[in-house]
């Protein structure tokens, strides 16, 4: 694996390899193995042009654990914000020798460019694309329905996935149906009309506008955060109108196979999308999500770079 652009990339037996090298990671980790020598001596580069938290440490963290040097690019307080190109910026990290690009990015298609345009000889991994993609965070989400569901082996053949909530505007959405088809799972996508995008019909999945409908005995549900910093229309009457249709409470979150789970990539709105109470449940898995991010991206800098054996051996 060159580049990780799009959850299309991946047909099933690199998904499941890059799945299995996060368990192997993570049990190393849970080992109390917290560093491993396997990238040192090379550089990744976080380049993010759009807000984030969690995903900007977690691949910190995750190139951190793999001893290789880390260097943190915010748009904000950079020549960027001077007008500077992304042209220009990649030749910077191309002079600079970057061996791997994390690219974060408000318009969809930015890491193609950067990867296909021939500015960089370095790796390039998408970290979210504008409405998109966001391959990082299909893997992560697969990875945790395959710990509960599936003890952490295999494919997800047979899965019932409902995705609920603000489809247009969500790269997650997007990824998430390519890689979770992909790997063998069924997924339904629930939203109001106006948040389902045109064309939807051709996507390998289901979809429906009656949420209690879509989660009865599914065995999970994922949350997408309504992305008001995408909005440039009204696209539901209120917020309370769309908490009470589209928002996931207990009684709803009961509607799941008894071990049924709850995810949300984050940041959340509570009592928008999805209620504390859900949240915090026990069916919650939304705080693991995290932790298993720095699992499945380590595996993705290590296949991408072509990292030395992975071995126990901390430094
Ligand atoms: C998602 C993103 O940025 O696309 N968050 C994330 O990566 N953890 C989802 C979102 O912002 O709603």
């Amino acid at each position: 694996m060159r580049h990780l652009l799009s959850a299309a990339d991946l047909d099933r037996t690199t998904a499941i390899q890059i799945l299995d090298t996060a368990h192997e990671l993570a049990r190393l980790t849970e080992r109390g193995v917290k560093k491993l020598p396997t990238l040192r001596g090379r550089t990744v580069v976080n380049l993010f042009f759009e807000d984030s938290t969690r995903t900007r440490i977690s691949f910190e963290a995750a190139a951190k654990r793999l001893s290789a040097d880390v260097i943190n690019f915010s748009a904000k307080g950079s020549s960027v914000s001077k007008g500077e190109s992304l042209k220009d910026t990649a030749l910077t990290l191309e002079a600079m020798g970057a061996d791997a690009v994390v690219i974060r990015h408000g318009s969809s298609g930015a890491p193609h460019v950067l990867a296909h345009s021939g500015w960089i000889s370095s790796a390039v991994v998408n970290a979210g694309d504008g409405t998109h993609e966001h391959p990082t965070q299909a893997l992560l989400d697969a990875f945790t329905l395959r710990q509960h569901l599936r003890e952490g082996k295999g494919d997800l053949e047979g899965v019932e996935i409902a995705i609920v909530g603000d489809v247009l505007h969500s790269r997650v959405a997007r990824s998430n149906v390519l890689l979770l088809h992909t790997l063998g799972a069924k997924v339904t996508l629930v939203a109001p009309p106006t948040l389902l995008p045109v064309g939807v019909e051709t996507w390998p999945c289901d979809f429906s506008y009656d949420i209690d409908e879509a989660l009865t005995n599914k065995d999970a549900v994922m949350m997408l955060r309504v992305q008001r910093e995408r909005m440039n229309a009204a696209f539901f009457p209120s917020p309370q109108e769309y908490s009470r249709r589209y928002g996931l409470d207990r009684r709803r979150m009961n509607l799941l196979k008894p071990d049924g789970i709850v995810m949300h990539p984050g940041p959340m709105n509570r009592g928008l999308e999805i209620s504390s109470e859900a949240a915090d449940s026990e069916k919650s898995v939304i705080v693991e999500q995290v932790t298993n991010g720095v699992s499945v991206r380590m595996a993705v800098l290590y296949m991408a770079l072509g990292g030395n054996e992975i071995s126990g051996d901390a430094q």
